[in-house]
């Protein structure tokens, strides 16, 4: 099969375009044929340094949707034809978290394309349990766009800081695929949205998606601007994935009683908090990694019912990952780019 390998980590021209063995599948396994699998930034660190990438060679890619071609003989539910997405993470399926159905929670959880090769390929192999079913009314890219980016933004704003109709809800860097599912998942329970971006042009495609107030902070002070559209109130929740760069803003920015909810450090671990206003303004700071395997599949039905509308960027060829890459690093994109075996690069 046609696959990008990396041989080993490093720039961009470490991924490869070439020839490579079609996985085998185990007994409780299934072979999908990749139609689309999207780029995350995870993909950018793991192709240049993060050491926990196994195997190697190294085949990248989490967010893969495609065409069932071939089940392992212990599998009952999924038949060669189907039309898939597959969850990105292979939990143990033994521990008390796993069968509380917190997977994201699983000491021992896999993620494929970082754990595992993944879907930067013309097939991938992966366990059964991750396939869940999407409508011929969702497109292979759209589909792809959705696992990471929309499972994270909903674990972060339904689950974690449980966003209330009504509420004022502060989405960093807008543009990013976790900003962009976010932006879609407050207005869809009714919140009032605040959104940032580098770009005007971010910007603009924010307010066609429904953001409320936006705002360049590479001019403005986000964290005053929002105050200022708030009476000096403040937002009830910030959506934090950009880290060092943006902790003390998207802090300042937060009303009485707000929830802070990261799952990201593009920029940096570093954070400082001031305790005692912290107390006195009785904020929450939460954590967020991933979601369940119930959550997606929620996020999967609201989807093929056109409720969520996955936003994605472009679709590359896959021999154009390179390319893929340069547009993430680049920070050019709006929502996901994803990479098609399928699609001719002519
Ligand atoms: N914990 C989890 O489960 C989880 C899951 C998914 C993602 N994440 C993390 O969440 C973050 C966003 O991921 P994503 O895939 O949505 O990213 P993405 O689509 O590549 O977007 C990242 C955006 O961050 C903004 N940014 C601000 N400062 C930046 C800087 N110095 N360098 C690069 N970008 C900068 C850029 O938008 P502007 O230029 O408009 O500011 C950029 O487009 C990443 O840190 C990722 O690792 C965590
Ligand atoms: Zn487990």
């Amino acid at each position: 099969m046609k696959a990008i390998v990396l041989y080993q980590q490093g720039g961009i021209d470490k991924l490869t375009y070439t020839d490579y063995a079609t996985p085998e599948i185990s007994e409780t396994e299934i072979l999908v044929q990749v139609e689309a699998c999207a780029i995350n930034r995870l993909d950018l660190r793991a192709r240049q340094d993060r050491p926990e990438v196994d195997p190697f060679p190294h085949i990248l890619g989490s967010d893969i949707a495609g065409v069932v071609a071939d089940i392992g003989p212990r599998v009952s539910e999924i038949s060669v034809g189907d039309r898939v997405v597959l969850s990105p993470n292979i939990s143990c399926g033994q521990c008390n978290d796993c069968t509380d159905g917190n997977e994201n929670l699983c000491s021992r959880q896999k993620l494929i394309g970082f754990h595992t090769n993944g879907g930067y390929a013309e097939y991938v192999a992966a366990p059964a349990n991750n396939a869940i079913f999407i409508d011929q009314s969702l497109d292979f890219s759209s589909a792809a766009a959705i696992p990471i980016a929309y499972l994270t933004a909903w674990h972060m704003l339904i689950t974690r800081a449980k966003i209330q109709p009504g509420e004022d809800v502060l989405i960093l860097s807008v543009g990013s695929g976790v900003g962009s599912a976010g932006l879609q998942i407050a207005k869809l329970t009714g919140c009032r949205v605040f959104a940032t971006a580098s770009s005007d042009q971010k910007l603009q495609i924010a307010r066609q998606m429904g953001a409320d107030f936006t705002v360049n902070y590479k001019k403005v002070d986000f964290s005053q601007f929002v105050l200022d559209q708030t009476n000096g109130r403040g937002v009830n929740v910030v959506l934090e994935h950009v880290g060092q760069a943006t902790w003390q803003q998207s802090i300042t920015s937060l009303a009485k009683n707000g929830r802070l909810v990261t799952c990201g450090v593009t920029t940096g671990n570093e954070g400082q908090i001031d305790i005692r206003k912290m107390y006195q303004k009785q904020l929450s700071l939460l954590g967020s990694a991933l979601g369940s395997s119930s959550e997606l599949r929620t996020i999967i039905q609201l989807a093929n019912n056109g409720m969520l509308n996955p936003i994605v960027d472009q679709t590359l060829p896959l021999s154009k990952a390179q390319l893929g890459h340069q547009i993430l690093e680049d920070r050019s994109n709006f929502g996901k780019i994803c990479l098609s075996p399928t699609l001719s690069a002519e």
